[in-house]
């Protein structure tokens, strides 16, 4: 009689509880290291690269902190290559779900990407200064955008207008 009249009320937290998931996966959050890059190192790739069992040499306990994008960068460009293209984990081991994958991937390429934005001169702040008769350079460097977001230069497009600035 008891357990009969509870069920209603459990039905009722079941419900109550799986709603705000539902919602979750509607609006993913932002992938962020301490869930989306640290748990997957820290629970997958370390068993079989720590410090007695580092395969291919690489000892994975030692990067758990998001500091060491800049300070081993090749070691993450390794890390994002074998993630992106499902190298790692191994073919015989149980592989990432394609959530897990892509959260880690765009959390590392969003991380790269942004140090480099950081570190790249902004070409637009070089001074443009008037050669020897005064006259304004016919190539303002203010012009001349270097970088652009992939970190390589884009070149010019065929049909693009050249901007040659106004004479003094
Ligand atoms: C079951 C053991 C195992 C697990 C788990 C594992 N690895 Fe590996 N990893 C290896 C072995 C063995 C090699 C060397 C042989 C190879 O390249 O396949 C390797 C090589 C690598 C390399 C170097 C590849 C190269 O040649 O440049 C990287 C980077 C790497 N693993 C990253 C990871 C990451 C990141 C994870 C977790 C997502 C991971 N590994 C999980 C066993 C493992």
């Amino acid at each position: 009689m008891r357990a009969a009249r509870a069920v209603p009320f459990v039905l009722a937290l079941v419900v109550a509880a799986a709603r705000p998931v539902g919602h979750a996966q509607q609006a993913p959050a932002a992938p962020s290291f301490d869930t989306d890059v640290r748990p997957i190192l820290d629970g997958v790739c370390t068993r079989c690269h720590n410090e007695r069992k580092a395969n291919a040499g690489l000892n994975l306990t030692t990067l758990l902190d998001p500091a060491t994008f800049a300070s081993h960068r090749n070691t993450w460009e390794d890390i994002l290559d074998q993630v992106k293209h499902g190298d790692m984990p191994p073919p015989d081991e149980d592989p990432l779900s394609v959530s897990e994958r892509a959260a880690m991937v765009s959390f590392i390429e969003a991380a790269f990407a942004r140090a480099d934005r950081e570190l790249k001169p902004d070409p637009g702040h070089v001074p443009a200064l008037p050669d020897a008769r005064g006259r304004a350079p016919l190539r303002d460097p203010s012009h001349v955008r270097l970088f652009h977001g992939s970190g390589r230069p884009p070149g010019r497009r065929s049909g693009e207008k050249r901007r040659v600035p106004d004479r003094p």
